[in-house]
């Protein structure tokens, strides 16, 4: 029988709702139908209880810690894959074969010049500029090149952006971090592997050989894995909204970069070392988880606390794990952010103010310290998000493409403005 919900009006009137049922997960009332069946809106700024759109992409069940990508464990993604066989799964759905793989990373590795006139861009930017504000330039520069020749709607070209964003943001994100600090670019190697490859790109210089090092290679390519997608976060969804539009691709992922920028997105990983180096050691963590339960203190943990997740991350746990290797790896197992960190997250969690508001640490609770201990500095880390990020935001804008339902997004409002009123000329006024 099929699912309905009814809204009983005060005036009487009574509208009826299909229930639509997913494979897992909550169901959706449909309410496309109630502005014309009641002359209101819903009102949901937030957009804490509004599902934007169907997706066979991601699942998350925030109360139970868990994260599918295409119906997969991200601790089994995490254990049996790399980043580009999760690249792959996420824009095709499936996990892919030797033969696929190989035929998907020759593709991939075959993308990852940028055209060379692309160099000239950096030059525009402050040495000292924010490397996330050169990532939203050039990224959005990108159209420049490819955009002539992009029609959204040919499958075709759809697939060719996908692989020059795939291939091209840890090109980009390296020339970001190169141009800061005064040294040379350094072009992509086919012999190396997709992670590998972004590595020699940020820490290579044209005076010695660079030594690709596996556990750390490992260690960012899981990094990338667990960054890859997260359902209808803030910058996916600026993704699909700018992409409603049929703005090119290119263009898309920029406004993508841009909101995730924010220090309440993708920016806390950025922030949360900040705060760490603020907080300085275990005898100062009271004040500042005192601070974080003060209303009237505008400072929170970060790296704690989700729109989604009132269970554990369960990213974080990885990512503690990843951090954890690569800190023994480097003979840093002492490290003191690492142990402040760990001590924190303790104390935070016998908290009863962060325990009743079921916040835990999330994603970004960790990533700094070992993006540090991999030598990437501060300023880059959201850098290494949106790189990892990529992949998923191309996803669901071509899941969103692809669906002939799809229409610009246009939200409506509940206005709280002057009500009509007459405009008096300047010498009436
Ligand atoms: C990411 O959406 C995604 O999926 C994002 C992401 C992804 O992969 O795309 O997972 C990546 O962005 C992770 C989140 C990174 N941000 C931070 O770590 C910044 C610190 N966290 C908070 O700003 C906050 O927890 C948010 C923004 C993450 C979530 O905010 P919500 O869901 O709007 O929750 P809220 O701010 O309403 O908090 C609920 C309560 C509030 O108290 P009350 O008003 O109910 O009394 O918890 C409090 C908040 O004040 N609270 C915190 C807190 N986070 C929430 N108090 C102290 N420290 C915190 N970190």
């Amino acid at each position: 029988m099929d699912k309905k919900a009814t809204l009983n009006l005060s005036d009487g009137r009574s509208v009826e709702f299909p229930v639509l049922g997913g494979t897992i997960g909550p169901d959706v009332v449909d309410i496309r139908s109630l502005y014309g069946k009641s002359g209101m809106f819903t009102y949901d700024p937030g957009f804490m209880s509004t599902a934007s759109c169907s997706s066979t992409i991601t699942y998350i069940d925030g109360d139970a810690g868990v994260l599918l990508y295409r119906g997969y464990p991200i601790e089994q993604l995490a254990a049996h894959c790399d980043f580009i066989e999760v690249c792959y799964l996420l824009l095709n759905g499936e996990l892919p074969n030797a033969a696929q793989k190989g035929e998907f990373v020759h593709t991939v590795t075959r993308h990852t010049m940028v055209h060379d006139q692309l160099n000239r861009f950096f030059t525009g930017f402050r040495r000292d500029a924010h490397p996330m504000a050169t990532m939203v330039g050039v990224v959005g520069a990108l159209s420049a090149f490819y955009h002539d020749s992009l029609d959204i709607t040919d499958h075709e070209h759809r697939k060719i952006a996908a692989f020059r964003l795939v291939a091209k943001l840890p090109t980009i994100v390296a020339m970001a971090y190169k141009y800061s600090i005064g040294q040379p670019f350094v072009y992509p190697r086919n012999d190396l592997s997709y992670t590998a490859n972004f590595m020699r790109m940020m820490f290579a210089v044209p005076a010695e050989e660079y030594k690709v090092n596996p556990v750390l290679v490992r260690a960012l390519d899981r990094i990338f894995i667990l960054h890859a997608d997260h359902e209808q976060n803030a910058s996916t969804s600026t993704v699909r909204l700018a992409g409603s539009s049929g703005a090119n691709p290119f263009a898309c992922i920029a406004a993508g970069i841009a909101c995730l920028w924010g220090p309440a997105h993708g920016g806390a990983n950025e922030a949360c070392l900040q705060m760490l180096e603020e907080i300085g050691n275990v005898d100062h963590i009271g004040k500042y988880v005192k601070r974080a339960k003060d209303k009237d203190d505008s400072f929170k943990l970060m790296g704690f606390g989700h729109r989604v997740y009132k269970n554990h991350d369960p990213r974080a746990k990885l990512m503690r794990e990843t951090c954890h290797e690569v800190l023994n790896e480097l003979g840093l197992h002492n490290d003191r952010l690492f142990k402040l960190a760990i001590a924190l997250e303790k104390v935070a969690l016998e908290d009863d103010y962060f325990v009743s508001k079921k916040l835990y640490p999330n994603v970004d609770f960790y990533s700094g310290i070992v993006q540090r201990a991999l030598g990437i500095p501060t300023s880059m880390f959201t850098c290494i998000f949106a790189l990892a990020r990529t992949v998923g935001w191309i996803a669901q804008w071509q899941e969103m493409i692809a669906d002939p339902e799809y229409k610009i997004g246009r939200p409506r409002q509940l206005y709280k403005g002057a009500p009509r009123r007459e405009a008096k000329p300047l010498e009436k006024r």
